[in-house]
């Protein structure tokens, strides 16, 4: 998966440094790589925002952020190496003659240039031409960019295209965090290097799927952005169809970037439409109101700080979705995420066929099927669901159902387990693209969602409340009890 190659000091320029995302995510991943010491000795950290600052200053606050976000206790000696790669450029993004100080502050001759794009995407042209006509960039040098990669089909394509004039494909890393998360990425392992699993992986042996995501926070602070966004493009659009395209698809012939990209395409192209005459049956939207989580009152989405009290924006999609190819022919795979549910749980349950016959009916009228559970956050691990007989000398045989308990904190104690920023962060101080997604990936997404999102439009049903604290509005309990399922609770 490595290209070795690659390894060789970087400048890394976040632009956009002083904002939410490097504040939270970016700053806070890198000083957890520097303390693994995952960062090249000699690679530099260039922030770079609008607000004028000192190299001191953007450190002072880079160790605030880590007091705040970090969670954990700031080792001085970290810090001090850490501090040491730290310097800040005040730049107005918009003005070309401004990149000369940029130029100024790199050296390409021993470092790879890579630009995080940590900024409002109506800023990532004007980076562009600003790298380009500054003449810094070379074939060596890297982009990162991450969602909103537009709010649609062609939004994504302009957006794609104003990058694909200054950098080639292969230079640009499209981040998904999720596909950054550990147990995401063990799905690869899972699938693909155990027996049991890579023959019974298919509609001879799986009833359905259920993937949710599901999120205590509320909208916090970033109504406008939300609202004009919604859960779908928000969440559904991106990480919950990648986790589908792993679950998915076919074994990649290695796990080289082209493989894994051709074959999640594939699986993208054979999702079945979901247009105006299936919208209802297929989808449920919602929207959260007022109720309690934790025990403590919360707003709903409407009372939120800035909402319009008017807005039909959905804070929760609960989906069935058909992959039309051999393997999952008849497979349903149900996707739900919403904000402020009951609390935050991300997993995937695969259900597998009931068996034909119950040669225990004594014991056990209706023998439940074999579940595997993956479970992403909060605490990483794999469960199967088995049936096994109670000890005992009883005549009759007894049978319970039982956990194969697989928890990756109490598994793999010696091994850190890092959070999606920091292992997507370090594959592209690296050079390896195999967990970014290509431009055809996205468009592709973007092609699927925008036909859910114009049906939508097109019957113009209000989303159905359900309050803060719960799983959802009761649709979503009706979607999968129509085809006589229930959701994992
Ligand atoms: C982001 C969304 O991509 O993912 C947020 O924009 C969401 O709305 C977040 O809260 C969830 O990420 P995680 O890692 O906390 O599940």
């Amino acid at each position: 998966m490595k290209d070795k190659k690659a390894f060789k000091p970087c400048d890394l320029v976040i632009f956009g440094a002083l904002g939410d995302l490097s504040r939270r995510k970016l700053l806070i991943s890198l000083y957890r790589l520097e303390r693994s010491s995952l960062i090249e000795p000699d690679t530099r950290i260039i922030g770079v925002d609008r607000y004028p600052q000192e190299n001191s200053g953007f450190a002072q606050i880079t160790h605030t952020s880590l007091q705040e976000f970090l969670h954990e206790e700031i080792n001085d000696t970290v810090w001090e190496r850490f501090s040491a790669r730290l310097s800040y450029l005040q730049m107005d993004l918009t003005q070309p003659d401004q990149y000369k100080q940029l130029h100024a502050a790199i050296d390409p001759k021993t470092r790879i240039m890579v630009n995080y794009f940590a900024v409002s995407p109506f800023l990532f042209k004007c980076i562009c031409q600003g790298l380009d006509k500054s003449g810094i960039l070379t074939e060596e040098s890297r982009m990162v960019m991450e969602k909103p990669i537009g709010h649609d089909l062609s939004s994504s394509k302009e957006i794609n295209d104003e990058v694909a004039k200054v950098f080639n494909e292969k230079q640009v890393y499209r981040i998904d965090h999720y596909l950054g998360k550990e147990t995401v990425l063990n799905l690869l392992a899972l699938r693909f290097a155990n027996s049991i699993f890579t023959t019974n992986w298919n509609h001879n042996t799986i009833d359905h799927i259920q993937i949710t995501v599901a999120e205590e926070v509320g909208i916090e602070g970033r109504w406008e952005y939300f609202d004009k966004t919604g859960q779908l493009r928000d969440m559904l659009q991106n990480h919950l169809l990648q986790i589908l395209t792993f679950i998915a698809m076919e074994p990649p012939v290695n796990l080289e970037a082209r493989s894994i990209h051709n074959e999640k395409i594939k699986v993208l192209e054979a999702l079945r439409p979901i247009t105006i005459s299936n919208v209802h049956e297929k989808t449920v939207r919602g929207q959260y109101t007022g109720g309690y989580l934790k025990g403590k009152s919360v707003p709903g989405y409407l009372e939120e700080e800035g909402a319009n009290k008017e807005s039909t924006t959905e804070s929760f999609v609960a989906l069935r979705v058909d992959i039309d190819n051999w393997r999952w022919a008849d497979v349903p795979f149900y996707l739900r995420t919403g904000k402020r549910m009951h609390n935050k749980r991300t997993e995937i349950v695969v259900y597998f066929k009931q068996l034909p016959h119950n040669i225990f009916k004594d014991s056990y009228r209706d023998l439940p099927p074999n579940r595997l559970i993956i479970h992403l956050q909060p605490n990483e691990g794999v469960e199967i669901e088995i049936l096994n007989k109670i000890p005992g000398i009883d005549e009759d045989i007894k049978i319970q159902k039982t956990k194969l308990d697989l928890s990756f904190s109490e598994t793999f104690k010696q091994h850190s387990i890092f959070g999606g920023y920091e292992k997507l962060i370090l594959e592209a101080l690296r050079g390896n693209p195999t967990l970014f997604l290509s431009r055809e990936e996205i468009e592709q997404a973007w092609t699927w969602i925008d036909s859910i999102q114009d049906a939508w439009a097109h019957i113009n049903d209000a989303p159905k409340p359900y309050p803060a604290g719960s799983w959802g509005p009761i649709a979503s309990v009706a979607l999968l009890a129509r085809d006589g399922r229930a959701w994992e609770e």
